[in-house]
């Protein structure tokens, strides 16, 4: 049917001809068949990947931890046109093996110590194919009970870990602890503020909190000026001193302070906030309590390192990304509430259309948080706890501490390194600090070992900023690096540094 040089009439006559077209073009059972072998090639080639991916992890130490696409790559990737035929699968999936999947940063490599990333369990990677292969919508509990079953499970355990007891702790799974940060901020506001208050509401975080903390409240309205930062000590955790200062003078101008955030491992330091005397100050003013402990939570199956997070009883909530510490495949990041209720406030609606499917038994996860549609991301944890148990996640925790330990026992062997923030959380900072050169000498001392090492391709460290200083920080907090590792990587930072130092002071003298 030729619908050239002829504009349709009217909309149904469009239709007509679409279903003309249709019937004349479209073989249903032709259709069935070949979606049907799609998938039995696909899962051929699917093992051929995952052969691939077994044997790139088990030589993953030899690799080069950054291998860049070429310019080319990318101007092809960019270029390439979306096809009105399909072309061959088998061609598309090899392509994109080539050119994305093993063009990018190996931040699973055991030298890759910067950003939070670890190695990843072998069973998160089999819960995650099984999740992405079923595709199960756990947006609702009646779509996947068993899924539900099992998120509500580790909601518990979770909140358990925490000192969260009794039957109201609840939660739910999100992509990562910017939501479960941001939702926990949704709830804070609805249990402490009434919506006209809105405008002269305040949270307070430190100067070293994450990012995502201050970009959830701004996307859920509050203005830059409704979020404090209280700052730090010299180890980096917040002064309970100056966020009291803080409440009362915003209290005595009429502002209503609603929420406080504590960190339980920064980003930066890996550094604890005091969470007791923050959870006594919220208590005292009235504050939501939240903890972001998306680095730092995993301690609590830590019987050694658990007693860190003392004080996280006291909060309401707390977030917890297991794609960080406990080798999960992202997304899977957990935000877990004393009484889920508050969640549910924030939460819940309910549309027509969801009449039908909800659970009159069980909370439905779409109430719990801002999504709808959503994976079942608490699968892969549950496949990996159940086959590791927790015995050996806490011993990984505890190795992978004692890790950054080796960097500042390897570091006080050579001249010239100070230790700027001690051992967190499997996080050291430091600094190559030769006599001679200004601070300003030495910001650009501190980036170009860092550029150079990357360039080398044997480990990637990065910089941040600490106290307006540049500084090196290496997490070591994946359990596949060894001791070996970090010996060669410290040794390594020092001959780089040594050199680079003669070349800032040789500038100089020129
Ligand atoms: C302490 C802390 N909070 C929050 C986040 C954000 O988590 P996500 O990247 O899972 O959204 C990070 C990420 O590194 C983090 O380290």
């Amino acid at each position: 049917m030729k619908t050239k040089n002829r504009q349709p009439a009217y909309p149904g006559e469009i239709a007509k001809d679409a279903l003309e077209k249709g019937s004349q073009m479209f073989d249903w059972f032709e259709f069935d068949e070949s979606v049907r072998k799609g998938f039995e090639e696909q899962a051929e080639q699917l093992n051929v990947y995952i052969e691939r991916v077994i044997e790139t992890n088990s030589h993953i130490r030899e690799l080069p931890i950054y291998e860049k696409p070429s310019q080319q790559t990318i101007d092809k990737i960019l270029s390439t046109g979306i096809p009105e035929e399909g072309r061959d699968s088998l061609a598309v999936g090899n392509e994109l093996v080539k050119d994305v999947f093993e063009q990018a940063m190996l931040t699973q490599h055991p030298r890759f110590f910067s950003f939070v990333a670890s190695a990843v369990s072998p069973y998160s990677l089999a819960g995650c194919i099984l999740t992405d292969v079923y595709n199960l919508h756990v947006g609702g509990w009646e779509q996947a009970p068993g899924a539900g079953a099992i998120e509500e499970n580790l909601v518990k355990w979770m909140g358990g870990l925490a000192g969260y007891t009794g039957p109201d702790v609840g939660g739910v799974f999100l992509s990562g602890a910017s939501m479960a940060n941001m939702s926990a901020m949704v709830a804070a506001r609805d249990s402490r503020l009434a919506p006209e208050d809105f405008p002269s509401g305040v949270a307070y975080l430190s100067d070293q909190a994450h990012s995502s903390n201050e970009k959830g409240l701004r996307i859920i309205g509050f203005r830059q000026d409704q979020i404090v930062k209280i700052p730090t000590d010299d180890s980096f955790k917040m002064r309970v001193d100056l966020l009291e200062e803080a409440i009362r003078r915003d209290k005595q101008a009429g502002k209503r302070p609603f929420a406080v955030i504590g960190s339980l491992g920064t980003t930066n330091t890996g550094s604890i906030d005091p969470l007791e005397e923050i959870g006594r100050v919220a208590q005292e003013h009235g504050l939501w309590y939240h903890i972001d402990g998306a680095f730092g939570a995993s301690i609590l199956l830590s019987p050694i390192y658990r007693v860190l997070a003392k004080g996280i009883e006291a909060s309401d909530s707390f977030s917890w990304d297991t794609h960080k510490w406990l080798m999960q495949v992202y997304s899977c990041s957990a935000l877990i509430a004393k009484d889920k209720k508050n969640l549910l406030n924030s939460f819940t609606e309910h549309p027509e259309y969801l009449a039908d499917v909800s659970s009159s038994e069980h909370n439905d996860a779409w109430d719990l948080g801002p999504e709808m549609s959503r994976p079942a991301r608490a699968i892969k944890l549950w496949y990996t706890l159940q086959a590791t148990g927790t015995t050996l996640l806490a011993e990984m925790i505890e190795y992978t501490i004692y890790n950054a330990k080796i960097v500042k026992r390897e570091l006080a062997k050579r001249p010239n390194w100070r230790v700027v923030s001690d051992p967190s959380c499997g996080t050291i900072n430091f600094r190559y600090e030769p006599e001679g050169l200004s601070d300003e000498e030495l910001d650009v001392l501190t980036s170009r070992i860092s550029q150079e090492i990357i360039g080398s391709g044997f480990a990637f460290i990065v910089t941040t900023t600490l106290m307006g200083r540049k500084t090196l920080r290496m997490c070591t907090i994946n359990a596949n690096t060894t001791e070996g590792d970090i010996v060669q990587t410290i040794s390594l930072l020092d001959e780089i540094a040594a050199g680079e130092a003669q070349k800032i002071s040789a500038a100089r003298r020129a």
